[in-house]
């Protein structure tokens, strides 16, 4: 069980190499994968930083390479490297995408994220399945190059996307890890908290994607993390609004941007909430919801003191409200 493990590791090496050396010396590697990576603006640090690579658009390209080596069909299967249709023919999983090898907190990699150079290819994003060292829910994207900065700023950036990580890498802001999408778990949470209590979530600007943002950030507050955010402008993510600010910029709009996140989200629902009273109440009560979350029962009379001034109501009425909501937590 335990080589099994090993040989994985070994083979999804051997695949991240493989992948970083197409991209730098085949012809379809250099002008598709490299001339995407440079169109992003990535110079050659970075895309070896990140050990960038290119699958060939080819059904074997990595198998037959990996023969070559020793390495067996089983082994290209167990780490998640090959896929087969229904009538049992076996293929290459990753072809014609760039691709972002997913590290451990050890640097080793575990799983790859493969985007599709098709203007509208379908899935945007392709990953590796789940394997023996591959966990989807516990994998944190950026944390083995954000380890040393996470403890040295002692504040970690959560942003969305693998090219979020990137960008603010290159451009000297290391202590960021992406959620890849979805709402943090608690595995991914422990892994922070190795190295700082303070994040901060950067939100893309579309108003749409920020109710599911705000949800997400409860599980933060769960494990009793200081959370503040920064939301930025309409229709842009981190990694385009870093690029067009430049990194010296984007850092200072980090800092100038960030509130706590029990006040961004009680200024934005109390707007939302326009003095309709039956939608205010409900509003206070999503705000609540995540003030219940907090573990620290002095940060929670904080931030209802807090809300009791951006929604103007008592705070005896919020605390009648929170001390019901704990008991239907319980
Ligand atoms: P670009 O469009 O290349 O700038 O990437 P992005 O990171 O901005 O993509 P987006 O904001 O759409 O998605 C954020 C993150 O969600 C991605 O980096 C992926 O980790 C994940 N994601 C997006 N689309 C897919 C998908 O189709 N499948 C999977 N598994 N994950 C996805
Ligand atoms: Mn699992
Ligand atoms: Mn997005
Ligand atoms: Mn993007
Ligand atoms: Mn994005």
């Amino acid at each position: 069980k335990h080589k099994r493990r090993e040989s994985i590791y070994v083979t999804m090496n051997y695949a991240k190499d493989f992948f970083m050396r197409t991209m730098q010396t085949s012809q379809e590697g250099k002008s598709l994968g490299l001339g995407y990576f440079k169109n992003r603006g990535y110079n050659g640090d970075t895309i070896n930083k990140f050990d960038l690579g290119y699958s060939l658009d080819a059904w074997d390209a990595l198998e037959k390479s990996a023969f070559e080596k020793g390495y067996t069909e089983k082994s290209l299967e167990l780490a998640g490297l090959r896929s087969e249709n229904e009538k049992g023919k076996k293929y290459d999983r990753f072809r014609g995408r760039v691709m972002f090898p997913i590290h451990d907190l050890s640097g080793r990699v575990i799983a790859f994220g493969a985007r599709t150079l098709k203007k509208d290819g379908k899935p945007k994003y392709l990953n590796s399945p789940e394997t023996e060292i591959y966990h989807k829910s516990d994998a944190l994207y950026g944390i083995y190059h954000a380890k040393d900065a996470l403890r040295i700023k002692d504040r970690c950036y959560l942003v969305e996307g693998y090219t979020d990580v990137i960008s603010l890498n290159q451009s000297g802001i290391e202590n960021v890890v992406a959620s890849s999408g979805t709402a943090l778990t608690e595995g991914q949470i422990k892994q922070i908290k190795r190295f700082t209590n303070n994040v901060t979530a950067v939100f893309d600007g579309d108003a749409a994607g920020l109710k599911a943002a705000i949800r997400g950030v409860d599980m933060l507050l769960e494990q009793g993390l200081n959370v503040r955010v920064v939301r930025l402008p309409e229709g842009e993510d981190p990694d385009s609004y870093c690029t067009q600010l430049g990194g010296t910029k984007f850092a200072e709009f980090l800092k100038d941007a960030e509130t706590d996140f029990i006040l961004f989200a009680a200024k934005l629902y109390n707007e939302e909430a326009k003095n309709d009273p039956l939608n205010k109440a409900e509003k206070v009560r999503e705000v609540l919801m995540s003030i219940v979350k907090i573990p620290d029962t002095i940060q929670q009379e904080i931030f209802i003191k807090e809300c009791a001034t951006v929604f103007d109501i008592s705070v005896d009425g919020l605390i009648k409200e929170l001390n019901a909501l704990t008991k239907r937590e319980i």
